[in-house]
């Protein structure tokens, strides 16, 4: 197979048929493409017009730039194709004339998760592997138990008990997945889901899986081909495990050290102020300090990210910046995002509060080209949307609240409510 598997802390190469996360010395393993990673604008562009599913993929019509796998091992919904939308709402909300967003909410399993699913479930086939697991904030989990549904393979997913958005525990359920709720936070559930494993020689898909990272760096790539191939200023999006940012990140630095791209796009990541240890590591310049998590954006509370090394590899790389935001921000956003249209789960809004941050804070200035990522979809945590719009949210100002109204089964109630409104 055209790539190596090398450690991104020591160098060490690692055999690619191994099933193998972490290097010896603990470090993170990088997919590095060899010569075959060739692949033109053009026919990038060509394939978008194709019917084949493979091609029609947002993730592996780049799959020259992603996994040479072959196709036979492909599993694909197929996933990315997800919209860039502009809104003049939200511009003026942050402060903008112009700010655009990348909907990951739109891949079929409603999150961004489905990009690296579909790398990491194919390596999964190609290795021939039959069992795959995961810990979760809910929207990894819904993605693993899809994909693993869809390749045959027996899934197990581990959950915080009681902390991830009800869509997505369906969604896990739904699927088939045996899911574990443990007692326990996110943090937790991650040692243990790496601990059983390794024990059981069951394949571990979070992103800590060096082919996760492969599929999910094709949103740097379909942000450009959206853009006619031209790079954006900035890249904004929120932090929580930390993957997202390293593979973007590395899908930009990709493309630019192959020569392809004039420039690398700043990216800045996000973080809710109860679950910022890249923000306290990046602004004090201290080694990553776990801590416990706690945040209403619930797929974004994680105090001890895997992706730590690999994300400030992808900051230093990309000039990067990191800021925190808090939940008040983070749902005001939000209610934002929503009526404008858009919508989007709270963690994916926390892009749009720190964008709002950067530049009140000059960081970030009118006349840039800025596209946030929006992660997940809408009807992911209906709770927390229900909540806001009955203004439940203790110490939240919920100043774009539409209540529901109560009104009787008579013509003449249902009018008054009308004239009302
Ligand atoms: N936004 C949403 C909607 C997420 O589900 C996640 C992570 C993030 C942002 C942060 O991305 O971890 O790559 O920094 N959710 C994971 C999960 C942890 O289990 O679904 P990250």
């Amino acid at each position: 197979m055209s790539w190596k598997l090398i450690c991104i802390r020591c160098g060490l190469e690692w055999p690619t048929q191994e099933v193998r996360y972490r290097c010896a010395c603990g470090g993170t393993l990088d997919v590095v493409l060899g010569d075959g990673s060739k692949l033109s604008f053009e026919e990038a562009d060509r394939r978008l017009m194709s019917r084949g599913s493979v091609d029609r993929s947002g993730v592996w019509r780049f799959r020259e730039w992603v996994l040479p796998l072959p196709s036979e091992h492909i599993v694909t919904k197929p996933e990315g194709n997800t919209n860039l939308y502009s809104s003049r709402r939200v511009a003026s909300y942050v402060g903008l004339d112009e700010v655009w967003m990348k909907h990951e909410g739109e891949n079929p399993t409603g999150s961004f998760k489905d990009r690296g699913m579909t790398a990491g479930v194919s390596a999964a086939r190609w290795l021939g592997m039959e069992r795959v697991a995961c810990a979760s904030t809910g929207n990894t989990s819904a993605s693993m138990a899809a994909y693993a549904a869809q390749a045959g393979m027996k899934a197990f997913v581990f959950v915080p008990a009681g902390q991830i958005a009800y869509g997505k525990l369906s969604q896990a359920l739904a699927y088939g997945a045996t899911t574990l709720q443990i007692a326990g936070d996110f943090d937790d559930a991650m040692r243990l889901v790496e601990q059983v494993s390794a024990s059981e020689g069951i394949y571990l898909l979070n992103s800590v899986n060096p082919y996760r990272i492969e599929g999910q760096k094709s949103i740097a790539f379909e942000i450009l081909q959206d853009r006619q191939w031209s790079v954006p200023d900035w890249i904004v999006l929120p932090g929580g495990n930390l993957g997202n940012n390293a593979a973007i990140s590395k899908g930009f630095m990709e493309l630019y050290q192959a020569g392809r791209i004039p420039r690398l796009p700043r990216i800045a990541v996000v973080q809710a102020e109860g679950a910022n240890p890249l923000y306290r590591a990046w602004t004090t310049g201290r080694p990553l300090q776990p801590m416990r998590a706690e945040t209403l954006a619930t797929a974004i509370r994680i105090g001890d990210p895997v992706s730590f090394d690999r994300s400030m590899r992808g900051l230093n790389a990309l000039n990067g910046v990191v800021v925190s935001v808090d939940d008040a921000q983070i749902l005001d956003a939000k209610a934002e995002v929503d009526a404008a249209g858009i919508g989007a789960e709270p963690a994916s809004c926390a892009s749009i509060a720190g964008l709002k941050a950067l530049v009140r804070d000059g960081v970030i200035g009118v006349g840039q080209q800025v596209v946030a990522v929006l992660t997940g979809h809408l009807l992911k945590d209906p709770d927390s949307v229900v909540k806001y719009h009955r203004s439940e949210w203790p110490g939240v100002q919920c100043r774009l609240a539409n209540r529901p109204r109560s009104v009787g089964a008579t013509l003449p109630e249902v009018l008054a409510a009308i004239r009302e409104s």
